[in-house]
């Protein structure tokens, strides 16, 4: 029983690590694939398993926008075809390798692992603070040792900033609110409010907040591909918080991708943006740091978490009312996986 959605745009990268003429290797839904960037700035994904004799084509070399083995030395254009076999004038149309459907757009890689006919590009979340020359970020990443489904839920439960994050961006308040959750077509829609609390320790950093402030979380969690898109702040209390006009508010706009990488292990992509302080490229690090440094806090708990799980996978869990985002979205994952295999069963 498979635990991923296959037909969805998946985060593969960043854009940045296409620069240039190099092979990038990297597994997603336990296929490991090869990228690299043609000439025309197009991305071609191919599966890292060269037909011949399963050889790694990231172990290959580049020859223009083609990509020969170097064991056997055949070769295959960004599409797949095999063009060239040493030594043999017919190529069987057999020989070739899978291509994977790649988008980039606003410095990500996007990768369709589904079924290539129903790949639409349109469907690609948009997250123009990337580029918006008002916000800045770094590219974050870290490789987690756990099933994405226990990052997922981590993600639509924030109750937890109150624990794990209890010296970087929590406090106490975030475990008693309460989240509004709003069913929308692509996922779920998730407004957590904090009105009148202490600043969390990186709001009283970035905002030089001494009283307290109105926070807020507001984000769309995308079923596929697993993407949270928050607009998240806080503001002295009285000024109108979320609602605006925000003018002493400080503000952020984050960005998370959660690509599986075997069943047991997770490519997370992140980025915080910021619009203050935007020419002061030490703010910007420092305000990526602040949440790169709070999501190893998570890392530490889910992969312990992990553990245990490996070890028991059938205990059960008792559920609290905290769980509801979480449940509805794994309920969601479950629908899809369910149709896909479906679908898939009554096409053979
Ligand atoms: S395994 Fe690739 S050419 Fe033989
Ligand atoms: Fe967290």
């Amino acid at each position: 029983m498979t635990i991923w959605i296959r037909n969805a745009w998946y985060m593969a990268g960043w854009a940045s690590e296409l620069d240039g003429d190099g092979l990038l290797s990297r597994t997603i839904l336990g296929q490991p694939l090869v990228l690299y960037r043609c000439e025309d700035g197009q991305i071609a994904v191919l599966e890292d398993r060269c037909c011949h004799r399963a050889a790694p084509l990231s172990r290959g070399r580049r020859e223009g926008d083609q990509l020969r083995c170097m064991y056997h030395g055949l070769k295959f254009a960004a599409d797949g075809a095999c063009v060239e076999i040493p030594g043999q004038q017919t190529i069987p149309p057999a020989m070739r390798v899978r291509s994977f459907p790649a988008v980039e757009q606003q410095t990500l890689v996007w990768v369709w692992m589904g079924q290539a006919a129903l790949a639409d590009p349109a469907q690609i979340p948009s997250w123009p603070y990337l580029t918006d020359p008002s916000w800045r970020n770094l590219e974050g990443y870290i490789h987690y040792q756990a099933d994405y489904r226990l990052i997922v839920d981590n993600l639509l439960d924030f109750s937890h900033l109150a624990y794990v994050h209890e010296n970087s961006i929590g406090n106490a308040s975030q475990a008693t609110e309460k989240a509004q959750l709003e069913r929308i077509p692509l996922g779920l829609r998730v407004t957590k409010l904090a009105p009148n609390e202490p600043p969390a320790p990186h709001f009283r950093k970035f905002g030089g907040f001494t009283g307290n402030v109105d926070r807020w979380n507001l984000y769309d969690w995308h079923v596929a591909g697993n993407v949270m898109l928050m607009d998240g702040g806080a503001e002295a209390v009285g000024k109108g918080g979320h609602q605006g006009p925000r003018e002493t508010a400080v503000q952020f706009r984050h960005m998370t991708a959660l690509t599986p990488e075997t069943e047991t292990t997770t490519h997370y992509f992140f980025a915080q943006s910021h619009n203050f302080a935007i020419d002061n490229p030490q703010v910007t690090r420092q305000v990526h740091e602040t949440v790169a440094n709070a999501f190893l806090e998570d890392k530490a708990m889910i992969e312990a978490q992990q553990r245990n799980i490996a070890r028991d996978p059938t205990a059960p869990m008792q559920a609290i009312s905290h769980d509801a985002a979480l449940f509805h979205i794994r309920q969601r994952i479950s629908a899809q996986i369910e149709s896909e295999t479906g679908a898939k069963r009554a096409a053979e």
